[in-house]
């Protein structure tokens, strides 16, 4: 692992600080009050989560400790023999307090046609499918699979299952059967909710065709509710699959709350990590809750009355903990946007901003730059003058980005929250406050309550004091953070906390500037990150060896104007394979059928060779930096079996794109 060098004009000098009326109405008014509540958060850390825990959270069951836990064999526990239900606290507490406040606004593909649920309908719902989970036989731990379109049921279902005590495992809707499938029989899904099709940006996904590929092979799935989005004419397995609107309709509006342990998994989650395997990241109760929602009400500064919209898809973790877990807890109002930004053109963001009166807006770098380069026309054309806060996230954002979402979009008024965080740690780690931090355009600032972030060298040492770059590290747990990895415990162990003793290693490099300000420079490992989503190259090779033309394959990121990264793929073809358009094109349909359409190579280069040390070892530094047509400085490639293979694909590299 070596931190991404990074030159020193890529961090912009410029400050922004809050404005008055910013910190006038603001939780956290100054970086005064700021460094109060996060210096008691890590010096006296129990005492600030126990206060935290009892005020943000119903208990049924007080805890006996704060925490307990041991990094070296990675076991962490918070808020011990507490007991409690995160529906109980998205759900059932509001709607007794302020049940006809709208909980969920559904904002579908077409503008308009959306509608909303106060958080009263919302309890009968979510208890109406807890009630047809139940009976199906789904009980507290089971494992409950959701491949779901945005849709209102799709949320039911992940509070349902947690009202159970059941375990969902949300998989994005964009993935493959064979994702599904592997994803769907790792965590041994008792049953599937699913939808008869989806549709996003005008196009149809065909959802449960997909289920029915990948159950075929999943021996533990009993059930497949399927939820209609379109209506269109689907198969249906009499046995197996349920029609989920009937099955509700039959079921009576109440269902018990589990009390389940503050330690119990509320949901698996898979993500990529450097080796081909996905992990299915485990969550427990209740420390994930009060960092989702503490995170929540502290960065989006949320006030009552405000409409809160997370553009993400549940599929990944921001939308669990920012468009469901975190904003319900809070008993916010939070919107669940189906579409994409360009549809019907470019403006659709700021049209539905207007229409709805969104206070916050939280998107990725990359659907920012998407809609930025169709001009601002799209933007001034609607009034955003309901906006207070915007966020980003997902990955770095670059300074000219970061300005026109702050100009444009926020006409200079509305501080932009850069937020670094990961699936692992449940919640947000690095972000500013919006009344109190002075933005640096492109850094994520300084970190959330709890968090002890450290700069390490590659030795795992720490490096003190400010402007210094090394490998972005946390000390000490904090109540998000994953527990496990399902079915792999040593894997965990060995990817976050055994690195380096002490730590929970983070994958990304960083930088600490002259202030203190963190910036996240990218990923070290051999992760990549395409559209803000998290991509292993392993995953990717080991899709295009499934090709009989593919011998061997090496993918790597590259610099992408939209996606910020693209996926470039090497690949080393089989005797008798003839280089063509052809086989590009069959090469990248084999990625898309294994992984899903969302993991297309961009680019695919017929190598003739691969730059390999003697003892066999790609020297993926390389293959990186052709990939980014970067040919100086290609280091010391006199330990390479065979140098003249760079130059060969340096050729090659020139005539592509
Ligand atoms: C990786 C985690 C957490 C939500 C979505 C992604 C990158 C995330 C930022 C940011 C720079 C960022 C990191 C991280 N990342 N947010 N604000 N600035 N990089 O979750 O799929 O678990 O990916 O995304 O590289 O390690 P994820």
């Amino acid at each position: 692992m070596a931190p991404v060098p990074e030159s020193e004009s890529q961090f912009s000098s410029e400050v922004y600080p809050p404005s008055e009326a910013m910190r006038a109405r603001a939780h956290l008014p100054s970086m005064e009050a700021y460094r109060a509540l996060y210096d008691r958060s890590v010096r006296e850390p129990e005492a600030f989560w126990e206060e935290q825990a009892l005020t943000q959270l119903d208990w049924f069951h007080p805890f006996s400790k704060v925490r307990e836990y041991d990094f070296e064999w990675g076991q962490v526990q918070w808020f011990l023999n507490g007991r409690l239900n995160a529906c109980h606290n998205c759900v059932d507490r509001h709607a007794s307090q302020r049940g006809t406040q709208t909980a969920l606004i559904w904002e579908s593909d077409t503008p308009g046609e959306g509608r909303s649920v106060d958080y009263r309908e919302l309890q009968r719902e979510v208890c109406r499918l807890a009630n047809v989970l139940r009976h199906h036989g789904i009980r507290k731990g089971d494992r409950v699979a959701i491949y779901m379109p945005m849709i209102l049921e799709a949320v039911y279902a992940m509070l349902a299952c947690a009202r159970i005590g059941a375990v969902h495992n949300v998989v994005f809707a964009g993935f493959s059967a064979e994702s599904l499938r592997d994803r769907i029989n790792d965590a041994r899904c008792k049953a599937v909710i699913t939808a008869d099709e989806g549709i996003r940006g005008g196009k149809i996904i065909p959802l449960k065709r997909t289920v029915d590929e990948a159950v075929m092979a999943c021996p533990t799935v009993k059930f497949v509710f399927v939820a209609q989005r379109t209506g269109n004419k689907i198969p249906f397995y009499p046995q197996r699959d349920v029609w989920l609107r009937p099955a509700m309709d039959a079921e009576r509006p109440f269902c018990p709350i589990e009390h389940v342990d503050a330690e119990d998994t509320l949901f698996l989650l898979y993500t990529s990590g450097s080796t081909g395997k996905p992990k299915g990241v485990a969550h427990t109760t209740a420390g994930y809750l009060l960092h989702a929602a503490l995170s929540h009400r502290y960065v989006f500064d949320y006030q009552p009355g405000d409409v809160y919209a997370c553009v993400a898809d549940i599929g990944w973790i921001t939308g669990h903990s920012y468009v469901v877990y975190g904003p319900l807890c809070n008993g916010a109002t939070t919107v669940l946007f189906e579409s994409v930004p360009t549809f019907p053109d470019a403006g659709r963001y700021w049209e539905m901003v207007e229409r709805l009166g969104i206070t916050q807006f939280y998107t990725s770098p990359t659907a920012i730059r998407a809609v930025a380069r169709e001009g601002d026309e799209f933007v001034k054309r609607h009034d955003r003058s309901s906006l207070r806060i915007l966020g980003s996230v997902g990955e770095p954002i670059n300074p000219e980005a970061w300005k026109w979402y702050h100009t444009q979009v926020g006409e200079g008024r509305c501080p932009v929250v850069d937020t670094w965080w990961q699936t692992e740690t449940g919640g947000i780690m690095i972000s500013p406050m919006p009344g109190a931090t002075p933005l640096k355009p492109g850094s994520a600032t300084f970190p959330f309550f709890g968090v002890e972030p450290v700069v390490l060298d590659e030795q795992g040492r720490e490096i003190e004091g400010n402007g210094v770059t090394g490998l972005l590290a946390i000390r000490n747990p904090w109540p998000g953070m994953a527990r496990t990895i399902q079915n792999d415990h040593q894997r965990f162990v060995e990817t976050y906390l055994r690195p380096f003793m002490g730590y929970y290693i983070t994958g990304d490099g960083c930088r600490r500037d002259e202030d203190g300000y963190y910036w996240i420079t990218g990923r070290v490992d051999d992760v990549i990150n395409v559209s803000g989503h998290r991509m292993g190259t392993a995953e990717v090779e080991s899709a295009l060896v499934t090709h009989p033309g593919c011998a061997e394959a090496a993918v790597v990121g590259f610099p992408h104007d939209i996606k910020g990264q693209g996926i470039f793929a090497y690949v080393i073809l089989n005797a008798g394979w003839e280089e063509g358009q052809e086989l590009i094109g069959e090469l990248k349909n084999e990625v898309r059928h294994h992984i899903g359409p969302f993991a297309t190579p961009d680019l695919i280069l017929i190598a003739p060779g691969l730059p390999k040390t003697r003892s066999g070892k790609i020297m993926r530094r390389i293959l990186r930096k052709i990939a980014s047509e970067d040919y100086g400085e290609l280091g010391d490639i006199t330990t390479l079996a065979d140098p003249t293979v760079v130059e060969a694909l340096i050729e090659k590299r020139k005539s592509i794109r």
